[in-house]
C-alpha cells in the first residue's frame, strides 16, 4: 500500500480530504499524546493506508486491541490485507457510528478515540454526532484526539469539542507538511 494508492483513491473520493499520507512527524507528535501502557483499546478514525495504524500497533501491548473504522471501501479492503495482526479489526462504515461498533465486538469503552477524518467537510450536526458519540464511547479519563491540516481546517473544531470535553488543548505540528492542528480533549 503505498502514496500512489492513497493518490488514486483521494481522487475518486472527497472524503480522503488530503493528498498524501501524514508524515512520520504528524504521526509522531500525535501519538505522543497516548499514554500506551494504560491504552487496552484504540479506535481509530480515517486509517487511510495505515500510517497512524503501523506506528500504533507497534506501541500497543500483547493484550490490546485496535479498532479502525474506515469510510473509503478501498482502504478497509488494504488496510484488512496489510494488517494481519489478531489486534487489530478493520470495520468499514462510518466513525458516527462507534457506539454500534463497540456494541458489536463487545467492549463497553475505548480509552484513546484517535481521528484523522475530515471534520470541515461535515455539518455542524454531522460533527457533534461524532464527537458526541466519542465521547460516550470513552472511559472516564479516555483521550480524544484530532489531526487535521492547515488546508482541511481553521481552528473550527476546537469550540465543537469545548461544548463536550471538559479539557481540550490544540498544538501544532509543522514539520508536517501542509502543517497539522493536533486537538487533545480528555473525558
Ligand atoms: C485525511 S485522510 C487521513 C488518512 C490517514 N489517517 C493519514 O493520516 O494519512 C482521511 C481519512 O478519513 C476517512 N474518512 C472520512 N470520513 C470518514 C468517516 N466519517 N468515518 C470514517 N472514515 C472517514 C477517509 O476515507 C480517509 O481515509
Amino acid at each position: 500500500m503505498s502514496t500512489l494508492s492513497y493518490v488514486k483513491n483521494f481522487i475518486s473520493d472527497k472524503y480522503i480530504a488530503s493528498i498524501t499520507p501524514t508524515s512520520d512527524f504528524g504521526v509522531r507528535k500525535v501519538c505522543s499524546k497516548i499514554d500506551f501502557s494504560r491504552c487496552g483499546l484504540v479506535v481509530e478514525y480515517g486509517p487511510g493506508t495505515g500510517v497512524f495504524t503501523k506506528y500504533l500497533l507497534q506501541k500497543m501491548g500483547p493484550d490490546s486491541l485496535l479498532v479502525m473504522i474506515e469510510r473509503n471501501a478501498n482502504f478497509a479492503k488494504e488496510l484488512r490485507m496489510k494488517f494481519r495482526d489478531p489486534r487489530a479489526v478493520v470495520v468499514n462504515g462510518c466513525a458516527s457510528d462507534i457506539l454500534d461498533t463497540l456494541a458489536e465486538i463487545g467492549k463497553p469503552a475505548a480509552d484513546c478515540v484517535i481521528s484523522g477524518i475530515p471534520f470541515s467537510f461535515l455539518t455542524d450536526n454531522q460533527k457533534n454526532r461524532i464527537l458526541r458519540n466519542s465521547y460516550a464511547a470513552l472511559h472516564r479519563g479516555g483521550k480524544f484526539l484530532a489531526y487535521q491540516t492547515f488546508y482541511q481546517s481553521n481552528n473550527h473544531l476546537k469550540s465543537h469539542l469545548e461544548q463536550i470535553f471538559p479539557f481540550v488543548q490544540v498544538e501544532y505540528e509543522m514539520l508536517n507538511l501542509p502543517p497539522l492542528r493536533i486537538y487533545e480533549a480528555r473525558k
